[in-house]
């Protein structure tokens, strides 16, 4: 069976309608080229979306958010349903970043909801969770905080459809600017822990991506040599060349 790599970007709260299309233009072009196993995705603020969804549609982009809520309308201020993230025409949507989870105070129980709510609209789900470096070094303490943060969010999923749902594994300690891009040593074993334990919550292949300063350095080790399926990518993948660079030297 072929192996499908996945290589993907947060933009977080970055770029413009300008930056973005020279991005998707960029990309766009790999695209056209792109052998069938690989699927590429991007999930860019809230108001890029329709433009996104437009300029690269027909190109097999997946185009995501970067959060919502999990009831379909109301009194939510500031919020976006996933029903209305569907209808727009987005495939996916993040949940559960390690940014969400300390700046907004989401717990593991509001991403089970979420993640619930958004795969029964026909959305697809990009899971993110990871240990944060207070416990790092402790391989039975990350292991069982793994476990739980997953059995909480896959608690109330439906059955998937094939490839509805990513689980990207993203270390506290290793995302953003200030982290140390970190070497498969030390991410190695924590993505054999999750792919055992969503192989025992889930009934279908859940791809694995690993992400928090990837590099085009560390790309090629962490992909080749974990039983990581994609990357996860979040500044350096800001600019689309070296996106491009990242997944080529990757492969
Ligand atoms: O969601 C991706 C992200 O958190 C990784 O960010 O900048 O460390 O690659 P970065």
């Amino acid at each position: 069976m072929t192996r499908i790599r996945w290589f993907g970007t947060n933009w977080k709260m970055n770029k413009s309608p300008q930056t973005a299309r020279e991005w998707t233009t960029a990309v766009g072009t790999y695209m056209a080229e792109m052998p069938a196993d690989q699927r590429l995705f991007v999930m860019p603020p809230y108001p890029l979306l329709p433009q996104i969804l437009q300029d690269t549609k027909g190109t097999g982009l997946i185009v995501g958010a970067q959060n919502c809520h999990w009831v379909t309308s109301g009194a939510f201020t500031g919020e976006v349903s996933p029903q209305l993230l569907k209808e727009i025409g987005a495939h996916n949507v993040l949940l559960g970043h390690a940014e969400r989870r300390k700046q907004f105070g989401e717990t593991d129980e509001m991403i089970g909801r979420k993640a619930s709510a958004a795969l029964r609209v026909g959305l697809g789900v990009v899971l993110c969770i990871g240990e944060d470096a207070s416990i790092k070094d402790d391989p039975a303490t990350t292991r069982s905080f793994l476990e739980k943060q997953l059995s909480i969010a896959l608690g109330d999923i439906p059955a998937l459809a094939p490839e509805q749902l990513v689980v990207a594994y993203e270390p506290v300690w290793a995302i953003g600017v200030g982290a140390d891009p970190p070497a498969v040593y030390e991410v190695a074993e924590q993505l054999r822990v999750i792919r055992h334990v969503v192989d025992q919550i889930v009934n279908e292949h859940v791809p694995i991506v690993y992400g928090g300063s990837v590099t085009l350095e560390n790309g090629p080790s962490l992909l080749t040599e974990t039983v990581a399926d994609g990357l996860f990518i979040g500044r350096h993948a800001l600019d689309p060349a070296m996106f491009i660079r990242i997944i080529q030297t990757a492969l």
